[in-house]
């Protein structure tokens, strides 16, 4: 059983209502689908949900409308958007509103359930990863990022800039320094985490000195990329997210790389190695010892 959160998704399209139940419903995730923004809201006058997925584009209400409704009448809920175009014209009102990440149609299983993973870790943790983190930040850090958040205080697109210079000193961006960054920048930590979530070049878990990128996008997965990701962490002996023992190496899944024709795909670093299988992992691997 996954857990008990309650996950809505809505959709226009019975098909993705039908799919993310099931695939959803296979790993033990409680979820129930609803065709459209406005049955959603009328369902979440009634209950609570944890999580809501929801499309963008919808007739009658569309996904925008639902999300700032949630944000006023349920703003514990988090939120995943599920969307054909997921370039940054088409989701910045998602992201200026604050979505926890966003799956792209069309989806595999392996993606919808990474980010459903993510997801529901980040509803679940919330608070208790900050309080843990902010012991460790040295202060000489935290003041260092203190300093950039001021220099761009108040001038507008200055988010992105911000997060890229303190994900240069941290390393990371773990919550205490969203939390950080929202504050000083008079925005909301959903908003910040939006926007991590949703570049790849952001990530919010310590990278090892070789960070390993796994597609889990359709071309990817249709080639069985699963048997290398699976091959990949029994060799390493660490799970997505993770760092080696000796930090050596972390692993990392994405949606797509841009690089379908050469599908499976995986890029250590910033080398891409296509048409993967299992058996050429260790060779692979052996030349980042
Ligand atoms: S789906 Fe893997 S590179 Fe596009």
């Amino acid at each position: 059983m996954a857990d008990d959160l309650k996950i809505l998704i809505v959709d226009d399209e019975p098909i993705i209502i039908r799919s993310c139940e099931a695939i959803l419903k296979s790993e033990g995730y409680n979820v129930e689908g609803t065709l459209g923004a406005k049955k959603a809201i009328l369902r979440m006058e009634q209950q609570p949900y944890d999580l809501v997925f929801t499309d963008l584009k919808m007739p009658e209400v569309d996904g925008i409308t639902l999300i700032r409704w949630i944000k006023q009448k349920r703003p514990d809920t988090g939120i995943v958007i599920i969307t054909g175009y997921p370039s940054q014209d088409t989701i910045k009102d998602a992201l200026e509103l604050g979505i926890i990440d966003y799956v792209p149609k069309p989806f595999t299983p392996a993606v919808l359930l990474d980010v459903t993973r993510r997801a529901v870790e980040w509803v679940k943790g919330k608070a208790p990863v900050v309080k843990k983190e902010k012991e460790e930040l040295p202060p000489s850090m935290l003041q260092e990022i203190d300093r950039i958040i001021n220099q761009y205080k108040n001038k507008p697109g200055s988010s992105i800039p911000v997060l890229q210079r303190c994900q240069g000193i941290v390393g990371y961006l773990p919550p205490v320094v969203q939390k950080r960054i929202a504050k000083g920048l008079n925005t909301t930590p959903a908003e910040i985490h939006s926007i991590v979530s949703f570049y790849s070049f952001f990530t919010m878990k310590p990278r090892g000195d070789h960070n390993i990128r796994i597609c889990l996008g359709t071309a990817c997965y249709v080639k069985r990329v699963e048997e290398v990701l699976n091959k990949i962490k029994g060799d390493l002996k660490i799970a997505v997210g993770e760092v080696t023992e000796d930090k050596k190496f972390s692993l990392e899944t994405v949606r797509c790389l841009g690089a379908c024709g050469l599908a499976p795909v995986m890029v250590i670093d910033e080398e891409t190695y296509g048409a993967m299988n299992p058996k050429k992992v260790p060779d692979i691997i052996e030349k980042y010892r």
